[in-house]
């Protein structure tokens, strides 16, 4: 981990290739995985979706991939709907969801909500006052800015609140920038009230790399 955000601070741009090339390896393991599917045991559920997820739903940081193991299922299956809906904008995830049916959704929302994969928290790369501020932001948030704090909604330390908020602890920091920026850029419109909009709309890049750091570098403990 902290030899890969050393090489990350050093080769932003080979990084960023590199990930896209995985991922789209991975699409095309995982859609042959998808279509060579029959009928379906605990491990060949997850199958198609764990190329990327990982087997035990865990993520993979580099490639933004999120974490899945022991998020609620509610919230899960709401995700899987929206983008097949639309209403959440990533081509990836789209074509998985649409070739879902809704008990399929339902199912493998509620296999990964039980898994608990073990965490590792992410060697970060920003320093102290970055921690400092992504505190801050999680805590209290920023009155002069009108941002509320992270972990009013999304419970102590990030841990998620269930039927309301996902947890955001032991995210990469990778893919939690990425969905802030997309709540940002409203590719992702699908927050209720669009809470995360005026959230996101608020907060600056320092701010994003800020809280992104500090929940990614909460530990184990930090979920339950
Ligand atoms: C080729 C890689 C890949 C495969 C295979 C894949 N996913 Fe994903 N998944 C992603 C990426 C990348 C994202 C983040 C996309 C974004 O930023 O919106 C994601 C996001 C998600 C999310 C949203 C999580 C959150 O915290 O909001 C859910 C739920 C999900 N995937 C479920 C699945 C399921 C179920 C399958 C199998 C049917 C699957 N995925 C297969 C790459 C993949
Ligand atoms: C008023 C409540 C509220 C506040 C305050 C709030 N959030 Fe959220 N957030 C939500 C809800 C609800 C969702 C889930 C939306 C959905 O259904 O997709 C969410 C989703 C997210 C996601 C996407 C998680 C994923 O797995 O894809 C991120 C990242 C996020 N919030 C970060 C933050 C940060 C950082 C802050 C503080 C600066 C914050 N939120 C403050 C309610 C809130």
């Amino acid at each position: 981990m902290r030899k890969n955000s050393v090489m990350a601070q050093r080769l932003p741009r080979a990084r960023t290739c590199a990930g896209l090339g995985l991922v789209l390896a991975l699409v095309a393991a995982a859609c042959f995985e998808f279509a060579g599917a029959a009928e379906p045991t605990a491990a060949a559920e997850v199958a198609p979706c764990a190329a990327c997820h990982g087997a035990h739903g865990e993520g993979m940081a580099a490639a933004h991939v999120p974490r899945l193991a022991g998020q609620a299922a509610d919230y899960l299956q709401k995700q899987l709907d929206n983008y097949a809906d639309g209403t959440r904008d990533n081509p990836i995830m789209a074509n998985f969801a649409k070739a879902l049916s809704e008990p399929q959704r339902g199912k493998l929302a509620a296999r990964y909500a039980s898994m608990s994969a073990p965490h590792l928290p992410e060697a970060t790369s920003i320093d102290a006052r970055g921690l400092a501020r992504g505190h801050q932001l999680a805590y209290q948030g920023d009155e002069t800015k009108r941002v509320q704090a992270c972990n009013g909604c999304h419970g102590p330390d990030g841990r998620g609140v269930p039927h309301a908020a996902p947890y955001l602890a032991g995210q990469s920091a990778e893919y939690l920038a990425g969905a802030l920026k997309a709540f940002q850029q409203e590719t992702r419109k699908n927050d209720a009230g669009q809470l995360m909009l005026t959230v996101a709309q608020r907060l600056n890049d320092a701010d994003i790399a800020a809280v992104t750091g500090y929940f990614a570098s909460l530990g184990a403990s930090a979920l339950r």
